[in-house]
């Protein structure tokens, strides 16, 4: 897979801390003069946080199709990328994603049991060369994770309504990304404070930007 420069991504499983991670991790590079443009997915632009409300709507549990749920996550993508990652690196900016196609990975490829082959397939023809240089995994234990969403007091999503042996498969599936791919994905311990997972975060993006 061909990376694209100045563009990181933050992953982990529900309840890693990953999107504090990210609006610590822009806040700092910004303080340093970068240009930072942060988005989330599914979402990041009109289209594609339609394309959300489907993927994550309880009332669709037992009822979307695995296929539709990867190709749904991919049609989000490929609307990001047209309207707002591509022009900012082109532009010269800093790209940080809160998720991308790692997350199709570990979520459709190694939890829902689709295989790797078919999610690389689908990721080639959606992506291109427009794929993170850096991915860092938030690694933590499913029953950490869980622990930190139930108490958000929120009511569960499609994806959040699955069981621990789900987000078991996701974790190891993001171990698995991050064992096999090392020029472009990190994982590294979020059971740790805020700050000290901040200074190795931040230590891993700057090393890619001199
Ligand atoms: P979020 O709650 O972190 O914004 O992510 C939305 C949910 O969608 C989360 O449970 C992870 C899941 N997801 C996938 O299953 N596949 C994907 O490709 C992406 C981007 C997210």
């Amino acid at each position: 897979m061909k990376t694209a420069k100045r563009f990181f991504c933050l992953e982990g499983i529900d309840g890693s801390g990953k999107t504090t991670q990210l609006d610590m991790l822009a806040a700092a590079l910004e303080a340093e003069g970068y240009t930072v443009v942060k988005f989330r997915e599914p979402g990041g632009a009109k289209i594609s946080e339609r394309i959300r409300e489907l993927l994550l709507d309880p009332s669709f549990k037992g009822i979307m199709s695995d296929k539709a749920e990867l190709l749904l996550y991919n049609a989000a993508r490929a609307q990001v990328i047209k309207e707002v990652i591509q022009p900012a690196l082109d532009a010269g900016k800093i790209v940080i994603a809160d998720r991308f196609a790692w997350s199709t990975f570990a979520y459709q490829g190694y939890a829902r049991g689709l295989g790797p082959e078919m999610v690389q397939r689908l990721t080639e023809m959606t992506c291109g060369d427009c794929f993170p240089e850096l991915t860092v995994v938030m690694d933590i234990s499913v029953e950490r994770s869980r622990a930190r969403t139930s108490k958000r007091g929120e009511a569960p999503d499609r994806l959040e309504q699955e069981k621990a042996d789900f987000f078991e498969r996701v974790r190891q599936g993001y171990l698995a990304a991050a064992r096999d791919y090392p020029d472009c994905v990190a994982a590294i311990n979020a059971d740790r404070s805020a700050e000290e997972i901040q200074k190795e975060l931040l230590a891993l993006v700057k090393a890619r930007l001199a």
